[in-house]
């Protein structure tokens, strides 16, 4: 059994080979000192040379452990070239449909199998926050109910049928726990949270994937209360192994066991960092070479015992044993061409894509009509019409984090540009109308004090009158006009967070002089995160949000334009007006003094669940079973919702549960399920909801979840506006 050979390899390690069993390397620096001196178990940031190589290097020591080769492949294969990169995470989200980003993570996890990789640092299970956070397009969004449902599906997604398949791979849910939880949206900053908020809106999801089988998990960056999540004995070995019982393996962030030396400064060295991250319990070190050192040294001084690695390391041969990498180290396959962006990954990924796109706006102007007979002069603007990077978003091309295209085809690519052009009977002409940014060095030097690169410094461009002149001539040519806005890479991901949320260059200006025209203009944000459109984009003809929509996005947004889709992305996250009112996710604490800013008011632009179609959709007579219920019953409700229009829509009807009086301070509303029903054109459908009434839980000031008894509401409806929902009472007794 799995469980034997652990027991009799460990058997045979000496202290060092069991310290490097724990270690996980970076693949681009010395393979050579990795493997035979250190004796890592794993290695990260790889291509299929760094994986043959370290595989030979493997079969030169002395016991042949194979290496676990873990990688962030997380919308799609992000390291390598020519891999089908699907939106980010965030994009997924709003087509909330957990069955098709399941679908997205096993076809991710054939591409990434057959490289010879074995692990992804996937999914982000972090609760959008503020937004100016760097890494929002990583999240599923702002909501705990739809996080776990998305997340789960991922990871069942990514770790298939059983770790024997050759086609599954470990899944990773990070960053536990509460890391976006930021001071300012500033990465990696203090987590200023209480364990009664963690337990309320933060474990949730973590907890429904540790108990779904989720084989490992990753510590986040973040400290709470001056205690860095590594060394964290209340979350680690209290909540996670004990309250969850969870069996899986734990490994750290980037560097965090060094960062305790070197950045936080709370251990005086590497033995005193490595005995307190070995004895925090976590299993596998990212990136911090000297854990090797300082954990042997901790042994030699009495810190840490010789047999206080044996529980991480039989956690990690267990992994490897039920990869079966002892029989096979899954090296890169010969079928890697065929598989990797594969055409039947091509066209999933243009089916998430249409769905991720969320309609906000619309005067009618949409779905743009056209026939070879009357023909569409459509004035193309915005510097990211044609922008095959950002269109990818983060995580993606070549060289993965830093998104930079090196090694991504072209050819792949599907930008706005090229997915309007395809579109018969319309003329498109472009102008890019504004810049967005240029990059300085960073004054303070090329590396951060550990050597990793320091991202350069982002500079906004001005507005230019020539590019302003051009675009608006443009438009005054055309019937319509299509503005492409957002952000691009340089904005977006860790250590990238930004002050301000509003398009920056000159995309306000330009966005300012089309809308003057007097020509309907359709706004197409894309965007990594929510971002705050300028006063004038009140008068757009439409908005579509489309995130970073992956390499066909362009076509799935010209679809949607040209009618040839119909729109169904719904939020997973809400806009604000203004960075001033961040955080602005729906489900806040009740009970504040007014409902405004003294200069703004409080609601959002566009609030979590809204999203518009080519049609309108009803709802009405909301009815309960039956009005009383027990604590362990079930809650049986039906809506009618009609489909008003003549044409066809995926509506995503949302079930929230108001606790009218809670012990506690707590959230108005908040999300319990939710349906997606196709209505054809006319279509009335009685939709049957069920709801456990456990579910209808508050954590208590103990930090204790259950069921209050007492009264509560059902909310039913198209988005998380009061004004969107039906409603009807019961009872808990
Ligand atoms: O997986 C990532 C993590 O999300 C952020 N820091 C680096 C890790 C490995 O690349």
């Amino acid at each position: 059994t799995t469980v034997e050979r652990v027991a009799d390899l460990l058997d045979r390690m000496t202290v060092e080979e069991k310290v490097g069993q724990m270690l996980q390397l970076d693949a681009r620096d010395d393979l050579r000192d990795h493997v035979l001196r250190r004796h890592v178990g794993s290695i990260l940031h790889t291509s299929p040379e760094r994986i043959l190589e370290a595989n030979r290097l493997t079969a030169e020591t002395r016991l042949r452990i194979p290496l676990l080769v873990g990688e962030d492949c997380i919308h799609g294969h992000s390291f390598w070239p020519g891999a089908t990169i699907y939106p980010t995470q965030l994009g997924m989200a709003a087509s909330w449909d957990a069955e098709l980003i399941e679908r997205v993570a096993r076809a991710t996890a054939e591409e990434v199998a057959v490289t010879g990789v074995h692990w992804t640092f996937s999914p982000v299970l972090c609760i959008a926050r503020d937004l100016r956070w760097g890494r929002i397009s990583e999240t599923f969004g702002e909501d705990p109910f739809l996080i776990g449902e998305l997340a789960s599906a991922m990871v069942r997604g990514y770790q298939g049928e059983g770790l024997d398949d050759p086609t599954a791979i470990l899944a990773t849910a990070k960053h536990f726990a509460g890391y976006s939880e930021t001071q300012g949206g500033r990465d990696a900053s203090e987590a200023d949270i209480s364990r009664r908020k963690l337990r309320s809106w933060f474990l949730p999801p973590f907890e429904r994937v540790a108990r779904e089988g989720c084989r490992t998990f990753m510590l986040g960056y973040q400290s709470t209360d001056g205690v860095p999540i590594t060394i964290n004995d209340w979350l680690l070995s209290e909540v996670l192994r004990g309250e969850w019982g969870y069996t899986g393996t734990l490994i750290t962030d980037w560097d965090n066991v060094g960062r305790m030396v070197w950045e936080q400064r709370i251990q005086p060295d590497y033995a005193h960092a490595a005995a307190a991250a070995v004895t925090a319990g976590n299993d596998m070190v990212m990136t911090t070479p000297m854990f090797f050192e300082g954990a042997l040294e901790a042994v030699e001084r009495g810190m840490l015992a010789e047999d206080a690695f044996d529980a991480a390391v039989a956690r990690i041969l267990t992994l490897k044993f039920d990869l079966g990498l002892f029989e096979d180290p899954r090296l890169p396959s010969p079928r890697l061409d065929e598989v990797v962006g594969s055409a039947a990954h091509a066209e999933l990924n243009l089916e998430i894509a249409r769905r991720s796109i969320v309609l906000l706006e619309n005067d009618g102007t949409l779905p743009l009509a056209a026939t070879p007979a009357s023909p569409l002069r459509v004035a193309l603007v915005g510097p990211l019409a044609d922008d095959a990077q950002t269109q990818l978003g983060d995580w993606a091309g070549g060289s993965g984090q830093a998104g930079w295209l090196d090694g991504q085809p072209r050819e792949m690519i599907t930008t706005v540009f090229d997915g309007l052009r395809a579109i018969d009977g319309w003329t498109v002409e472009y102008a890019r109308g504004a810049d967005i940014l240029t990059l300085e060095d960073d004054p303070r030097g090329a590396t951060f004090p550990d050597g990793q690169p320091r991202p350069p410094v982002v500079v906004p461009s001005p507005p230019s009158a020539e590019l302003l002149a051009e675009a608006v001539a443009a438009a005054e040519a055309s019937d319509v006009v299509v503005a492409v806005v957002g952000d691009r890479i340089e904005l977006v991901g860790e250590g990238r967070s930004t002050a301000t949320l509003e398009l920056i260059g000159g995309q306000n200006a330009l966005l300012d002089a089309l809308i003057e025209t007097g020509k309907p203009v359709v706004v197409v944000l894309l965007a990594s995160k929510p971002l705050v459109l300028p006063p004038s984009a009140a008068k757009a003809a439409a908005v579509l949000w489309a995130a970073n929509p992956g390499m066909l996005g362009g076509q799935a947004i010209a679809e949607i334009i040209a009618g040839r889709v119909e729109p169904s992305g719904r939020l997973p996250i809400s806009f604000a007006r203004h960075v001033g009112q961040q955080p602005t996710y729906y489900n806040q604490i009740r009970g504040q003094h007014g409902d405004r800013y003294a200069d703004l008011t409080q609601a959002p632009a566009w609030a979590f669940g809204q999203g518009l179609s080519y049609t309108t959709v009803e709802y009405a007579d909301l009815a309960l079973a039956t009005d009383t219920l027990g604590v362990g019953d079930e809650i049986v409700a039906e809506v009618t919702v009609r489909n008003t229009g003549d044409r066809p829509v995926r509506e995503t009807v949302q079930v929230y549960v108001r606790d009218k009086i809670t012990s506690v301070s707590w959230a108005d509303i908040e999300l319990k399920a939710y349906r997606q029903v196709d209505l054809a054109p006319g279509e009335t459908a009685r939709v049957s909801l069920r709801l456990p009434v456990a579910e209808c839980t508050i954590v208590d000031s103990a930090g204790d979840r259950h069921v209050e008894p007492g009264e509560f509401e059902l909310l039913v409806g198209p988005s998380s506006r009061e004004t969107d929902l039906l409603s009807a009472g019961f009872v808990l007794r």
